[in-house]
C-alpha cells in the first residue's frame, strides 16, 4: 500500500513545475508579519510607492506580496471574490497598480478547506483559484497548509502545481506546509520554494531556533527551488542590531527568499539599512545559487561557508552571550589554500591578504561575513555535514538544541 502510494507519488511529481521562475531566491514584502489581518487597498498601494521611493526595489526586491485575510465568498460558479470591504477595488486592479510601477504581484490561499485566518481556502477549487490568479496578473502564490483533509501534501500540492501550469502564466508557486512532509525531498518538483519550518516570531530564540533546523538541508537550496525558513522579522519586535544582520545574512547565505516583513512606509531605520546591504543582497542572488553549510559547530559559536560563482563566503556567527573571537580556518572550513583576498561584507572593507586563516571580534548575538576570493580548492572530500536525524526529532520542538558537530571525523568539543 505505502509502495503503491510513493509510485503513485513520484508519478505524478516528476511531471515537473516547468515555469522558469527563481533562478534565485525570490525578494519582495509580504504582508504578514507586521499587519497580519489588518490588510486593505490603500495599505497594498502606500507599500507598493515605498517599495519604489525608499529603494527597495532597486535594490532587488521585486515582489509585493498580499498574504492572508484578502478572501471573500465563492460566486454562483465556484470562483473566489475579493473581501469587499478591504478591498473593493479586487486583486487585479492591485496587481495592476503594482506591475505599472515595475513590480510583481503575489497573493496567498491554502491547500484545505480554510485558510490559517479562516477565510477560505483552494482544497477542491484548485483549478478555479488558478485560473483566477491569472485572469488577475497574479506572479507568486504562497500556499498554507490549515483546515485540510488530512490527505498527504504531496497530493494536495501538486494538484494546485498542476492547476497553475494549466493557466500557463509563470507564478512562483511558494509551498507552505511548515516542513510537515519533508518538502525538502519533493519540493523541486512541485514549487519554487518550500518552507522548512513552523511560523518565525519576530524573537531571538525564534530565529535561533529556526537556523539549528537548517543546518542538514542545506543541500537541497539550489536554482529553480529553495528552502524556505519563513519570512524576515528584521525590523519587528525587540531585536537587536546585531540580531537583525545575523538573522539577515544566514538568511541571505542559506539562500533563502529575502522577503521583508516591516512596516516597509516607515522603515525603522536600522532594519531599512540592513536590507538595503547590497554585498549582502548579492551573497543571496549569486548566480550559482548554493547554500552555504555548516562546518563547526562550538557551544558559543557558528561557522558556515559555502561557494560562490567568484569566490566563497563564510559567516562566523557568535549565538553566545558574551563577544568572542572567531577563527576561519581556509583549509578546514572552506578547502581552500593560497593567499586569499578577504572582504568584510558589513563593514563594506577590504581587509587584506591571508594565508592560513583570518579571525574577528565577533560581538553577542552577532556576526562578521566575509567574502573570499583567490586561493584554490584543495583536492579532498568535504561534503557539508548532514543531519538527518535530528530534523526527525526536531521538526515540531521550538526549543534550541545543542549538538556535536565535527569536521572531517575530528570531535569539535
Ligand atoms: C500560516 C503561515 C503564515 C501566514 C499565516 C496566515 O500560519 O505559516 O506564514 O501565512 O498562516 O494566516
Amino acid at each position: 500500500m505505502r509502495f503503491t502510494f510513493l509510485i503513485i507519488a513520484f508519478i505524478t511529481i516528476v511531471s515537473g513545475l516547468d515555469n522558469g521562475l527563481g533562478r534565485t531566491p525570490p525578494m519582495g514584502w509580504n504582508t504578514w508579519n507586521h499587519f497580519q489581518c489588518q490588510v486593505n487597498e490603500q495599505l497594498l498601494k502606500d507599500s507598493a510607492d515605498a517599495m519604489i521611493e525608499l529603494g527597495f526595489y532597486e535594490a532587488g526586491y521585486k515582489y509585493l506580496n498580499l498574504d492572508d485575510c484578502w478572501e471573500g465568498h465563492r460566486d454562483e460558479n465556484g470562483y473566489i471574490t475579493t473581501d469587499p470591504i478591504t478591498f473593493p477595488g479586487g486583486i487585479k486592479a492591485l496587481a495592476d497598480y503594482a506591475h505599472e510601477k515595475g513590480l510583481l504581484f503575489g497573493i496567498y490561499s491554502d491547500a484545505g478547506r480554510l485558510t490559517c485566518a479562516r477565510r477560505l481556502g483552494s482544497l477542491g477549487y484548485e483549478d478555479k483559484d488558478a485560473q483566477r490568479y491569472a485572469e488577475w496578473g497574479i506572479d507568486f502564490l504562497k500556499y498554507d497548509n490549515c483546515h485540510n483533509d488530512g490527505s498527504p501534501e504531496i497530493q494536495r500540492y501538486v494538484k494546485m502545481r498542476d492547476a497553475l501550469n494549466k493557466t500557463g502564466r509563470p507564478i512562483f508557486y511558494s509551498i507552505c506546509e511548515w516542513g510537515k512532509s519533508k518538502p525538502f525531498l519533493w519540493g523541486r518538483a512541485v514549487g519554487n520554494s518550500w518552507r522548512t519550518t513552523l511560523d518565525i516570531r519576530a524573537t531571538w530564540a525564534s530565529i535561533i531556533s529556526i537556523i539549528q533546523k537548517q543546518q542538514m538541508i542545506t543541500k537541497y537550496a539550489g536554482p529553480g527551488g529553495w528552502n524556505d525558513p519563513d519570512m524576515l522579522q528584521i525590523g519587528n519586535g525587540q531585536l537587536t542590531l546585531e540580531e537583525q544582520r545575523s538573522h539577515f545574512s544566514l538568511w541571505a547565505a542559506l539562500k533563502a527568499p529575502l522577503l521583508l516583513g516591516f512596516d516597509i512606509r516607515n522603515p525603522p531605520v536600522d532594519a531599512k539599512a540592513i536590507a538595503l546591504n547590497e554585498e549582502i543582497i548579492a551573497i543571496n542572488q549569486d548566480p550559482l545559487g548554493l547554500s552555504v553549510s555548516i562546518v563547526q559547530r562550538t557551544r558559543f559559536y557558528d561557522i558556515w561557508t559555502g561557494p560562490l560563482s567568484d569566490g566563497y563566503v563564510a559567516v562566523l556567527f557568535n549565538r553566545g552571550e558574551i563577544p568572542v573571537v572567531i577563527t576561519l580556518y581556509f583549509a578546514s572550513h572552506c578547502n581552500l589554500e593560497g593567499e586569499i583576498a578577504v572582504r568584510d561584507l558589513w563593514e563594506h572593507a577590504d581587509k587584506g591578504n591571508f594565508a592560513t586563516s583570518y579571525f574577528s571580534r565577533v560581538p553577542k548575538h552577532g556576526v562578521t561575513v566575509v567574502k573570499l576570493t583567490g586561493g584554490s580548492r584543495i583536492n579532498k572530500h568535504n561534503e557539508p555535514l548532514f543531519l538527518q536525524q535530528i530534523w526527525d526529532e526536531d521538526i515540531v520542538d521550538d526549543d534550541p538544541i545543542e549538538i556535536d558537530i565535527s569536521i572531517n571525523g575530528d570531535q569539535i568539543y
